[in-house]
Order: structure tokens, then sequence, then C-alpha cells
């Protein structure tokens, strides 16, 4: 009797392990089916959290401790321990290999986040600090002597439990796939209180529960016990769930925002090919000129987001260009000084087009005030060194440079070094004097004049 309800403890105890793995493997395939690369390492989470490799853990960690002990206070500690008939022991032994698993599982946890970039860290660190403490509560708790002594009594309660333990979290997966589902498409109804509330009461009832084993070690206490480790699972998985769902989510959110990203570039860009197909005479000129006003912002050792914005600028610095009549920009002949004054209107045009895009108001920056000169002998306001935008100053002196280096009806493209010694000469009159600095070495690092037309 005793041997067959053995046997039949064993395999519910392995169902209920392989319920685990099937339900996490079930989950890691909804995520993932999109075989996206990239969620490599949050697969590593998964199966560093699964319960399996966190009881393994924890078993280390215990062994760990429990090996240092013995040899520090004598082999009879291990020999007292390994019964199990200590609890205040027992759980001072957990409590330390908790404190190790949990600092673990939260340099884990942060390093994660980090590589995943998830907004709300500390709710990823808490929900990994829930894990935690309750691997440690459901590991650390065997039944007592007086129930392991008698086998038939052991095997048919690990039976039950093990049997109800599965109904259970197969039950609660699946109740709770909807609401949660549900709840991942709204983030922002998505309330703090749902973490913080159940795994709180759950700490509360377990540790009365803790306190009533040490009062009353027996059976009845052991089945209380038993009962609260299958809430335990339960809130395991939710969570796991949660987890899985909100990564997911976060990674929809930042690839939609990629996916908009790419498209005002493309408009952007578009925009500027608009703009160059005015102009005969400068065909292809914005992109190749934003290029190397990004070069030069790097080269000025700005941050890759304004190296982003002096780019989105120089794309669009001359859009004014449209209000100019095509007869005087592609005039062959010089122009006259009425019609000049056309061409100096480009800049104030181009700041009003621009100043209605209001989610990147920088970017009439470099419309405006990119034909001023550091000297103040620029136009359309006759600013004056620092008072020109820093941005404009760079794409002034990329705009100086791309004119010299592209082609002309009248001309090809100048040799670099006159268009070196022509930034020099100009530096601190017509060019920010720092910002022709850095462009000359932007033209030495150019060994083979690779940047022109
Ligand atoms: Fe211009």
């Amino acid at each position: 009797m005793a041997d067959v309800l053995n046997i039949i403890y064993n395999i519910t105890d392995d169902g209920f392990y392989i319920t685990i793995f099937f339900i996490f493997f079930v989950s890691i395939y909804k995520c993932f089916y999109k075989n996206d690369m990239k969620k490599i390492p949050f697969f590593l989470a998964i199966f560093l959290t699964n319960p399996i490799f966190s009881y393994l853990l924890s078993a280390f960690f215990s062994g760990l401790v429990i090996t240092v002990a013995s040899l520090i206070a004598g082999s009879d500690y291990y020999k007292r321990y390994s019964k199990l008939d200590n609890l205040q022991e027992m759980l001072v032994a957990y409590s330390i290999t908790g404190i190790l698993f949990l600092l673990f599982i939260l340099l884990f946890a942060w390093r994660f986040s980090k590589h995943m970039k998830i907004k709300n860290r500390s709710l990823v660190l808490f929900v990994y600090l829930i894990f935690g403490v309750f691997m440690n509560l459901f590991f650390g708790i065997t039944v007592p002597q007086s129930v392991s002594d008698n086998l038939v009594l052991r095997s048919a309660l690990g039976i039950g439990f093990n049997i109800l333990m599965i109904i259970g979290i197969i039950l609660f997966y699946l109740l709770h796939i909807k609401n949660l589902s549900n709840l991942i498409d709204r983030p922002h109804d998505t309330d703090w209180k749902i973490f913080v509330i159940p795994p709180m009461l759950f700490i509360l009832l377990y540790s009365s529960i803790v306190m009533t084993i040490a009062d009353f070690l027996n059976g009845q206490a052991a089945i209380i016990l038993q009962s609260f480790s299958i809430l335990i699972m339960y809130l395991f998985i939710w969570t796991f769930y949660v987890i899985i769902k909100n990564i997911n989510a976060t990674g929809e959110a930042i690839k939609a925002k990629n996916e908009v990203k790419t498209l005002s570039v493309e408009v952007m860009e578009a925009l500027a090919h608009t703009i160059d197909a005015k102009d005969e005479y400068t065909r292809g000129h914005s992109v190749r000129f934003a290029k190397y006003s990004r070069m030069l912002a790097a080269k000025m050792g700005m941050s890759e987001e304004d190296c982003e914005n002096v780019y989105y600028m120089g794309l669009l610095h001359d859009i004014g260009k449209i209000g100019v009549p095509s007869s005087i920009i592609n005039s062959p002949d010089k122009l006259t000084d009425d019609e000049y004054d056309v061409v100096k209107t480009h800049p104030c045009l181009g700041y009003d087009i621009l100043a209605e895009i209001k989610s990147r108001p920088d970017l009439s920056i470099g419309a405006r005030w990119h034909h001023e000169r550091f000297d103040g002998k620029g136009y359309p306001d006759g600013r004056a060194g620092n008072d020109i935008p820093f941005f404009a100053r760079i794409i002034s002196v990329a705009d100086s440079y791309d004119a010299m280096t592209s082609n002309r009806s009248y001309r090809s493209y100048m040799p670099q070094a006159i268009v070196r010694s022509e930034i020099e000469k100009n530096a601190g009159t017509q060019f920010d004097p720092e910002i022709a600095r850095c462009m000359l070495e932007l033209i030495d690092d150019d060994t083979d004049y690779a940047l022109h037309e």
C-alpha cells in the first residue's frame, strides 16, 4: 500500500513540475512566436526566474549556508538541521538563503530591466523581489516530522496536494489569461495596487501561519501550510504572466515608436527632396548637407539626440526656397539687387513654415539663422556671435562647406585644399571659430576627400 502510494506520489509530483514547465513554455511561445531574437535576454529572464530553477538556486544557497554553518558550528548543527525538527534554526537558515537569493534576483532584475529599457523599472524589481520571497517561503517549509515519519499519510497528503496544485495552476492560468490580456491592452489602466495588494495580503496571512505552526507543529498546521503553498503558486504564475505580457507590450510600444520615427524621417527627407528638385544647381544637396551637419555636430561632441536634431534641421533648412520663384533660383545670370532681396526672404519663409511643426520647435531655428554670419553681417536678422543659435552656426559652416564641394553649372567642386583654406580664412568672421576648427579637423580626417558631391 505504502509503495503504491509512494509511486503515485512521485508521479503527481513530476506532473506538478511538468505542468509548471508546460505553462511557462506556453507563455514563452506566446511571446516569441514572432521569433524576435532581441527578446533572448527576456527568455533567459524567464528561465532564471522559473520556479524549478529558483528552487535549485535556493537549494544551492541553502546547502552553501548549511555547509558553512556546519564548518563553523561543527557537524552537529548539520545533523540537527537535516532532521528539520528545529523550526527556529530552519527559519534562520532559510532567512539567510532568502537574503542571498533576493540579492541575486535583484541584481539580475536590475541588469535585465536596464537592458530591456523597461519604463517602470521599480515595478519589475518589486515583482522579482516578491518572487524571491515566495520561492524561499514555499520551499523553505517542509512537512513536520510526525507527518513525514508516517509514509502512508505523507504520500496520501502529497498526492492530494499535488493534484490540487496542478488543477489550481491550470485553472488559475486559464481564468486569468483573458483578464490580463485586457489589462495589458490598456496599460494606462494598470493600477499599481494590482501588483502590491495580493502579495502583501499573502505575506500577512503567511506569516500568521508560520507563527501558528511554531506553536502547533503537527499535521493540521502542515495541511494549512500546504494550502497556502497553492496560493503561492497561483501568485507565481500570475506575476510571471503579468511580466511576460508587460514586456511584450513594452516591446510593441518601442516598435510602434520606431515606426513613427522612421515615417517622420522619411517625410522630412521627401520634403527636402522637393526643395532640391526646385533648385537645379543644388540637387541632392539637402540630404548630403544634413549628413555633413550631423558629422560636424558629432565632432563638436554633441549628444546623439542633438546630432539627430541637427540632421533634421539640415534637411529642412532651405525649405523657404519653396516661396522663391524658380526663375530667380535657377537664374543663370548674376542676380539683380531686387532678385537677391527675394532670395533673402527664404530663411524667414522657412521659419514660418517649420514653426507650424509644434512637436519639433527646434526645426525652425536652422531655417531662420543659417545665413547669419559670426561677425553680424549676415541675414535676415544680422545677429552676431553667440546670439546666433548654436545649431544654426553649425548648419552655416556645413552649408558653406557643401556649397564649395558641390558641382555647379559654371564650375566643378573645389579642390580640398582651397575649401580648407576658405574655411580657415573665414573663421571668426563668417563662421564661429570653434565650429570652423572642428570642420577643419573633419577635412583633415577625410584624407581621400570623400566628402564632396
Ligand atoms: Fe539657405
